[in-house]
């Protein structure tokens, strides 16, 4: 029996890393084998190929447009037979961003979108992808903006934009304008039946099958 591939998506302060935190807190407290120190975010900042990633976010470094992307697929790809590895010994893996926010970010910067998704062709396929909505005037009334790369209401906008054309109907859409709380148990409701399929489903998909 294998464990679940969940991946969270959404804009910046859209609330990833509390509710994948929370929701890999729920899982454990129902008893579901989860994999070691899940969430796993992306970027995974620091490998070599994030500590590039981290200094480009960062302002400290200027790199290709595309060169960039291939970096943030590539800090993917270190992470795909561990992921595969965790799903076959039965644990659940939940990730905080994953190819769908490659994409976004950098359709957002103007590349082309076929382009774009090739780099990622291939990795395990998630078995759901919680998508995060918050529109920008809820995100404004979040804390401030920090001061990376992206973190600005334009970029914001044109990444929604893009989120919301990778859309399928295989993804569960929250609404994240609402407490903690209410999120977390909105997001289970919904997910979990998600976790009990995988264990019956063998197979791990790919990108982009
Ligand atoms: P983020 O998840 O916001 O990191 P943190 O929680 O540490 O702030 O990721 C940093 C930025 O990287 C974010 O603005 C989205 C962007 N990004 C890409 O442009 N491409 C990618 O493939 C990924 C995973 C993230
Ligand atoms: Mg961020």
């Amino acid at each position: 029996m294998r464990g679940a591939l969940i991946v969270f998506e959404g804009t910046d302060r859209s609330g990833k890393s509390t509710q994948t935190r929370n929701f890999t807190n729920a899982l454990q407290a129902a008893g579901i084998a989860v994999a070691e120190h899940s969430p796993w975010s992306f970027p995974h900042r620091t490998s070599p190929v994030g500590q590039v990633i981290n200094a480009y976010l960062t302002n400290k470094t200027h790199l290709h447009e595309r060169a960039l992307h291939l970096l943030f697929s590539a800090n993917r790809w270190e992470k795909a037979s561990q992921i595969r590895q965790a799903l076959r010994r039965g644990e659940t893996v939940v990730l905080d961003r994953y190819a769908y926010s490659g994409i976004a970010y950098s359709v957002a910067k103007g590349l082309p979108l076929t382009w774009c998704k090739c780099a990622d062709e291939g990795l395990p396929a998630p078995d759901v992808v919680v998508f995060l909505h918050l529109s920008p005037e809820a995100a404004a009334k979040r804390a401030d903006y920090g001061s990376e790369r992206y973190e600005n209401k334009h970029m914001q906008t044109a990444v929604a934009k893009v989120f919301e054309q990778l859309r399928t109907e295989q993804w569960l859409v929250v609404d994240a304008d609402a407490d903690e709380a209410t999120v977390l148990n909105r997001i289970l409701d919904s997910a979990m039946p998600t976790v009990a399929k995988a264990r019956s489903t063998p197979h791990i998909a790919s990108l982009w099958n």
